[in-house]
Protein backbone atom coordinates (compact mmCIF):
# COMPACT_ATOMS: atom_id res chain seq x y z
CA UNK A 1 0.00 0.00 0.00
CA UNK A 2 0.96 3.67 -1.13
CA UNK A 3 2.61 5.22 2.26
CA UNK A 4 1.97 8.53 3.10
CA UNK A 5 3.36 10.69 5.78
CA UNK A 6 1.50 14.28 6.27
CA UNK A 7 3.24 17.48 8.21
CA UNK A 8 0.93 20.23 9.26
CA UNK A 9 0.97 23.19 11.24
CA UNK A 10 -2.63 24.15 11.65
CA UNK A 11 -5.92 22.98 11.80
CA UNK A 12 -5.75 20.31 9.32
CA UNK A 13 -8.74 20.71 6.90
CA UNK A 14 -6.69 19.25 4.47
CA UNK A 15 -5.63 16.17 6.55
CA UNK A 16 -8.98 15.51 7.33
CA UNK A 17 -9.60 15.45 3.63
CA UNK A 18 -7.89 12.86 3.56
CA UNK A 19 -8.96 10.71 5.94
CA UNK A 20 -12.23 10.94 4.74
CA UNK A 21 -11.27 10.00 1.46
CA UNK A 22 -9.21 6.81 2.99
CA UNK A 23 -12.45 5.68 5.07
CA UNK A 24 -14.25 6.38 1.80
CA UNK A 25 -12.97 4.24 -0.35
CA UNK A 26 -11.96 6.96 -2.60
CA UNK A 27 -7.96 7.44 -1.78
CA UNK A 28 -5.75 3.66 -1.27
CA UNK A 29 -2.89 4.97 0.96
CA UNK A 30 -1.72 3.94 3.80
CA UNK A 31 -1.33 7.34 6.04
CA UNK A 32 1.00 6.12 8.07
CA UNK A 33 1.93 9.28 10.47
CA UNK A 34 1.12 12.93 11.01
CA UNK A 35 4.05 15.28 12.35
CA UNK A 36 3.76 19.01 12.61
CA UNK A 37 6.05 21.81 14.77
CA UNK A 38 3.14 23.14 16.32
CA UNK A 39 1.35 21.65 19.89
CA UNK A 40 -1.80 23.13 19.18
CA UNK A 41 -2.10 22.27 15.92
CA UNK A 42 -5.72 20.65 14.98
CA UNK A 43 -4.06 18.13 12.44
CA UNK A 44 -2.51 16.21 15.79
CA UNK A 45 -5.85 15.99 17.06
CA UNK A 46 -7.38 14.51 13.93
CA UNK A 47 -4.87 12.32 13.56
CA UNK A 48 -4.47 10.65 16.94
CA UNK A 49 -8.29 10.54 16.54
CA UNK A 50 -7.99 8.61 13.44
CA UNK A 51 -5.38 6.48 15.41
CA UNK A 52 -2.75 7.62 12.83
CA UNK A 53 0.86 7.78 15.03
CA UNK A 54 1.00 11.70 15.79
CA UNK A 55 4.37 13.66 16.79
CA UNK A 56 5.20 17.39 17.52
CA UNK A 57 8.76 18.63 17.08
CA UNK A 58 9.54 22.16 19.10
CA UNK A 59 11.57 24.07 16.64
CA UNK A 60 13.01 25.30 19.83
CA UNK A 61 14.76 21.86 21.20
CA UNK A 62 17.20 22.87 17.90
CA UNK A 63 19.80 24.65 18.02
CA UNK A 64 18.86 25.86 13.85
CA UNK A 65 16.84 25.30 11.84
CA UNK A 66 18.51 22.60 9.86
CA UNK A 67 19.17 20.68 13.04
CA UNK A 68 15.23 20.90 13.71
CA UNK A 69 14.50 19.57 9.63
CA UNK A 70 17.18 16.93 9.95
CA UNK A 71 15.50 15.54 12.98
CA UNK A 72 12.22 15.93 11.94
CA UNK A 73 13.12 13.98 8.50
CA UNK A 74 14.41 11.34 10.09
CA UNK A 75 11.65 11.12 12.18
CA UNK A 76 9.28 10.80 8.48
CA UNK A 77 12.19 8.62 6.89
CA UNK A 78 11.17 5.84 9.82
CA UNK A 79 7.66 5.61 8.55
CA UNK A 80 9.73 4.72 4.66
CA UNK A 81 6.81 7.16 2.82
CA UNK A 82 6.50 6.33 -0.78
CA UNK A 83 4.53 10.37 -0.66
CA UNK A 84 5.49 13.39 1.56
CA UNK A 85 2.31 15.67 1.94
CA UNK A 86 2.40 19.47 3.20
CA UNK A 87 -0.76 20.05 3.98
CA UNK A 88 -0.32 23.55 5.54
CA UNK A 89 2.65 22.95 6.77
CA UNK A 90 3.98 26.71 7.50
CA UNK A 91 7.88 26.52 8.06
CA UNK A 92 10.58 27.10 5.25
CA UNK A 93 12.67 23.87 4.85
CA UNK A 94 16.22 23.53 4.81
CA UNK A 95 17.73 22.57 0.81
CA UNK A 96 19.29 19.73 2.63
CA UNK A 97 15.87 17.86 3.38
CA UNK A 98 14.02 19.24 0.53
CA UNK A 99 16.50 18.06 -2.48
CA UNK A 100 16.76 14.23 -1.79
CA UNK A 101 13.06 14.48 -1.65
CA UNK A 102 12.25 16.60 -4.09
CA UNK A 103 10.27 13.63 -6.70
CA UNK A 104 8.10 12.41 -3.80
CA UNK A 105 7.16 15.78 -1.41
CA UNK A 106 4.14 17.68 -2.58
CA UNK A 107 3.11 21.27 -1.18
CA UNK A 108 -0.76 22.41 -1.65
CA UNK A 109 -0.43 26.34 -1.89
CA UNK A 110 -3.96 28.94 -1.61
CA UNK A 111 -2.69 30.75 -5.10
CA UNK A 112 -2.54 29.76 -8.86
CA UNK A 113 1.17 29.87 -8.60
CA UNK A 114 3.15 30.69 -10.03
CA UNK A 115 1.27 33.97 -9.07
CA UNK A 116 2.13 34.52 -5.21
CA UNK A 117 4.46 32.04 -3.76
CA UNK A 118 4.75 32.71 0.08
CA UNK A 119 1.85 34.76 2.04
CA UNK A 120 -1.02 36.63 1.74
CA UNK A 121 -2.56 34.99 -1.12
CA UNK A 122 -6.37 35.97 -0.76
CA UNK A 123 -5.03 39.63 -0.24
CA UNK A 124 -2.66 39.84 -2.67
CA UNK A 125 -5.14 38.31 -5.44
CA UNK A 126 -7.26 40.63 -4.65
CA UNK A 127 -5.25 43.55 -4.30
CA UNK A 128 -4.43 42.32 -7.77
CA UNK A 129 -7.32 43.06 -9.12
CA UNK A 130 -7.96 39.49 -10.08
CA UNK A 131 -10.98 38.01 -11.92
CA UNK A 132 -9.94 34.24 -10.89
CA UNK A 133 -8.10 32.72 -7.89
CA UNK A 134 -7.49 29.53 -6.94
CA UNK A 135 -4.52 26.64 -5.07
CA UNK A 136 -2.17 24.81 -6.32
CA UNK A 137 -0.81 21.45 -5.42
CA UNK A 138 2.95 21.05 -6.46
CA UNK A 139 6.09 19.10 -5.86
CA UNK A 140 8.88 21.16 -3.50
CA UNK A 141 12.10 22.27 -4.38
CA UNK A 142 14.22 24.10 -2.49
CA UNK A 143 13.01 27.27 -4.15
CA UNK A 144 9.47 28.52 -2.01
CA UNK A 145 6.40 27.63 -3.56
CA UNK A 146 7.87 27.22 -6.81
CA UNK A 147 8.43 23.57 -7.99
CA UNK A 148 6.68 21.60 -10.39
CA UNK A 149 3.00 21.86 -10.58
CA UNK A 150 0.62 18.99 -10.59
CA UNK A 151 -2.92 20.56 -10.40
CA UNK A 152 -4.60 23.66 -9.83
CA UNK A 153 -8.45 24.57 -8.94
CA UNK A 154 -10.33 27.49 -9.65
CA UNK A 155 -12.63 29.79 -8.48
CA UNK A 156 -14.28 32.81 -9.60
CA UNK A 157 -13.25 36.50 -7.98
CA UNK A 158 -16.60 38.50 -7.12
CA UNK A 159 -17.85 41.89 -6.05
CA UNK A 160 -17.15 41.79 -2.28
CA UNK A 161 -15.11 38.99 -1.88
CA UNK A 162 -12.54 39.56 0.72
CA UNK A 163 -9.35 37.21 2.11
CA UNK A 164 -11.95 35.29 4.19
CA UNK A 165 -14.79 34.97 1.74
CA UNK A 166 -12.08 33.66 -1.02
CA UNK A 167 -10.27 31.08 1.48
CA UNK A 168 -13.61 29.93 2.88
CA UNK A 169 -14.72 28.91 -0.99
CA UNK A 170 -11.46 27.61 -2.06
CA UNK A 171 -11.37 25.61 0.80
CA UNK A 172 -14.10 22.58 -0.41
CA UNK A 173 -11.76 23.15 -3.73
CA UNK A 174 -8.25 22.60 -1.80
CA UNK A 175 -9.25 19.18 0.07
CA UNK A 176 -10.72 17.84 -3.30
CA UNK A 177 -8.06 18.85 -5.31
CA UNK A 178 -5.51 17.56 -2.64
CA UNK A 179 -7.11 14.12 -2.73
CA UNK A 180 -7.08 13.92 -6.17
CA UNK A 181 -3.41 14.46 -6.51
CA UNK A 182 -2.88 12.31 -3.93
CA UNK A 183 -4.99 9.79 -5.56
CA UNK A 184 -3.45 10.15 -9.03
CA UNK A 185 0.47 9.72 -7.15
CA UNK A 186 -0.84 6.29 -5.49
CA UNK A 187 -1.84 5.08 -8.84
CA UNK A 188 0.97 5.94 -10.78
CA UNK A 189 2.84 4.29 -8.45
CA UNK A 190 0.99 1.12 -8.62
CA UNK A 191 2.39 -2.17 -9.91
CA UNK A 192 1.16 -3.10 -13.74
CA UNK A 193 -1.30 -5.60 -14.57
CA UNK A 194 1.60 -8.50 -14.59
CA UNK A 195 2.22 -9.31 -17.87
CA UNK A 196 1.04 -11.81 -19.63
CA UNK A 197 3.47 -14.87 -19.80
CA UNK A 198 1.69 -17.45 -20.84
CA UNK A 199 3.42 -19.26 -24.03
CA UNK A 200 0.18 -18.48 -27.27
CA UNK A 201 -0.47 -21.64 -28.83
CA UNK A 202 -0.55 -21.58 -32.32
C1 LIG B 1 -4.70 25.69 3.39
O1 LIG B 1 -5.36 26.80 2.93
C2 LIG B 1 -3.48 25.43 2.56
O2 LIG B 1 -3.64 25.75 1.23
C3 LIG B 1 -2.48 26.36 3.20
O3 LIG B 1 -2.76 26.31 4.56
C4 LIG B 1 -4.11 25.95 4.74
C5 LIG B 1 -4.14 24.75 5.61
O4 LIG B 1 -5.39 24.47 6.12
N1 LIG B 1 -1.13 26.01 2.81
P1 LIG B 1 -5.64 23.18 6.99
O5 LIG B 1 -4.69 23.22 8.18
O6 LIG B 1 -5.40 21.96 6.14
O7 LIG B 1 -7.07 23.27 7.42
Amino acid sequence: MFRVVVLASGRGSNLEALIRARDDGRLPVDLVAVFSDKAKAGALDIARTAGIPAQYLNPRDFVNREAFDQALFAAVDAYAPDLIVLAGFMRILSPSVVAPRAGYMINIHPSLLPKYPGLHTHQRALDAGDTEHGATVHYVIPDLDAGPILAQTRIPIVPGDTPESLATRLLPNEHALLVNVVAALAASSAPSEPADLTAKQN
